[in-house]
């Protein structure tokens, strides 16, 4: 240990007995897509109608297949899975939204709000005291009265009144310093065909509650989570390359560079992002001035029917020290969903800070894993990176050549659209743009060492 290193020890031992961390946890869960005629011949609309034109048709067991959406099934080991691994410290749930299947998308109000009644049943009989903090998706209802009383249960008055009118509210927590913020990204996303906004006037209104909320925080000295469904950046795996992910829920061009501008100028507040929507274990880095500012980490879905890829159904478990809302850790659960005979089984896919390496949960030592997950001369962090994207529903990386290795290493560190598709474009100047930044920090470190 060199002298500086000892010294950093003594203080951060120092500081771990000044400031009495706490260990809590919170389960992260998101996009059950539950389908109510996932067992229902007659009315086996997407589920089905995917299963025609598809070579997994043969499997006899329905939640096996990676083309239909969560069975109840399904939902109801996922609940059995995160009862019995109910840690006593937990604290609450983020639950971020696509709770219903697309299938559903025709079906009418009354199912839907009963489709999603079941699942918030399930939740609260599973997380009896706790609360789940709900964010909404593309695929669910609209804020409504009858989603309010629903959610009662859950959310105080106040942020009730702003998710009636929104979708968005904020809670406080009472013996922290931590406040969730969750916000309603449908408002600030496109439609299917189009970039534009069809929510103007309620997406200008969350904005402004937004930054208000955070100088807020600022003030009175709080860390902040950033929750919704869909969070800034691109999706890696079928718009390498194009203009902006034009998928339904994504957000648009302004929105994102809007959100971009929000994250970083409140970067000292915010103490972690967590999004959905995905379908894929992944994360995204914000960057101001070349120094990594922000992480946001993306949880898998509960369902196995990914967007165009396949992935096993996962459900994350987050380890933080609840006083100060620094993220430790998580345990990453997943259901191998070809290979199980019969019953459904969860285990343990990885933990964090141990697969990768990391001293800590932050956007430095994520942005290293970035670099290293772009090494061209060692393989191995893309490996273990890929199978966590698709949630070890393969281990084979022969697919991901070095060009697609760049995309997906533009994707983690490229949240803006347009420097995403600069570095898509162009692998030797993403190269040469962050360069200055590296050697200015270790001439940094340098003088650091010779002060010590
Ligand atoms: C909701 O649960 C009830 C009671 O188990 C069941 O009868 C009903 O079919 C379910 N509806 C949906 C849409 O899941
Ligand atoms: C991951 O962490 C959990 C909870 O701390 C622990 O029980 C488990 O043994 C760890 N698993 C692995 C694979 O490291
Ligand atoms: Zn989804």
């Amino acid at each position: 240990m060199s002298p500086s290193s000892v010294v950093l020890y003594i203080v951060s031992l120092l500081w771990l007995n000044l400031t009495d961390a706490k260990t809590g946890y919170f389960w992260h869960i998101t996009d059950l897509h539950y389908d109510p005629y996932h067992n229902s011949p007659e009315f086996h609309r997407g589920c089905r109608h995917n299963r025609a034109n598809n070579e997994h048709s043969h499997h006899n067991n329905r939640h096996r297949d990676h083309t239909c959406d969560s069975s109840w099934t399904l939902i109801q080991s996922a609940a059995a899975l995160m009862a019995e691994r109910h840690p006593d410290t937990l604290e609450f749930v983020l639950w971020t939204g696509d709770i219903l299947s697309s299938s559903m998308e025709h079906a009418s109000d009354r199912v839907k709000l009963e489709a999603v009644r079941n699942v918030t049943d399930i939740l609260s009989r599973t997380f009896s005291s706790q609360f789940v903090f709900p964010a909404l998706g593309h695929n669910d209802p609209p804020p409504s009265r009858k989603l309010v009383d629903m959610w009662m249960q859950w959310l105080p008055t106040e942020a009730l009144q702003t998710f009636e009118t929104g979708g968005y509210y904020t809670i406080e927590q009472s013996h922290s310093k931590l406040r969730i913020v969750v916000l309603n990204s449908v408002l600030w996303s496109g439609g299917a065909t189009t970039s534009d906004n069809p929510h103007p006037h309620r997406g200008r209104t969350q904005w402004e509650w937004l930054e208000h909320i955070l100088i807020k925080a600022r003030r009175k000295k709080e860390m902040v989570y950033l929750v919704a469904h869909a969070g800034p950046g691109v999706e890696e795996r079928h718009n390498a390359g194009s203009s902006t992910a034009a998928g339904g829920g994504e957000l648009t061009p302004a929105a994102n560079a809007r959100l971009l501008h929000v994250i970083r100028a409140f970067s000292d507040v915010i103490a972690g992002q967590f999004y959905g929507h995905r379908h894929a274990d992944t994360f995204r880095l914000i960057y101001s001035e070349g120094r990594p500012v922000s992480w946001a980490l993306l949880a898998p879905s509960v369902t196995p029917r990914g967007a165009g890829s396949v992935s096993n159904p996962g459900l994350r478990l987050y380890k933080f020290e609840s006083n100060t809302g620094k993220v430790l850790d998580y345990t990453q659960y997943y259901l191998d969903v070809t290979n199980t005979r019969g019953e459904l089984h969860w285990s343990i896919e990885y933990n964090l800070t141990q697969y990768y390496g990391l001293r800590e949960v932050s956007a430095t030592s994520l942005n290293a894993l970035a670099e290293r997950i772009r090494n061209h001369h060692d393989r191995s962090s893309f490996a273990k990176y890929l199978s966590a994207l698709r949630v070890k529903h393969s281990t084979d990386i022969s697919d991901c050549d070095s060009a697609c290795v760049h995309v997906h290493y533009c994707a983690i560190t490229r949240a803006d659209y347009s420097d995403f598709r600069s570095c898509v474009r162009n692998p030797a100047s993403a190269l040469a743009s962050r360069a200055p930044h590296n050697s200015a920090a270790i001439f940094l470190y340098a003088i650091l060492i010779l002060i010590s």
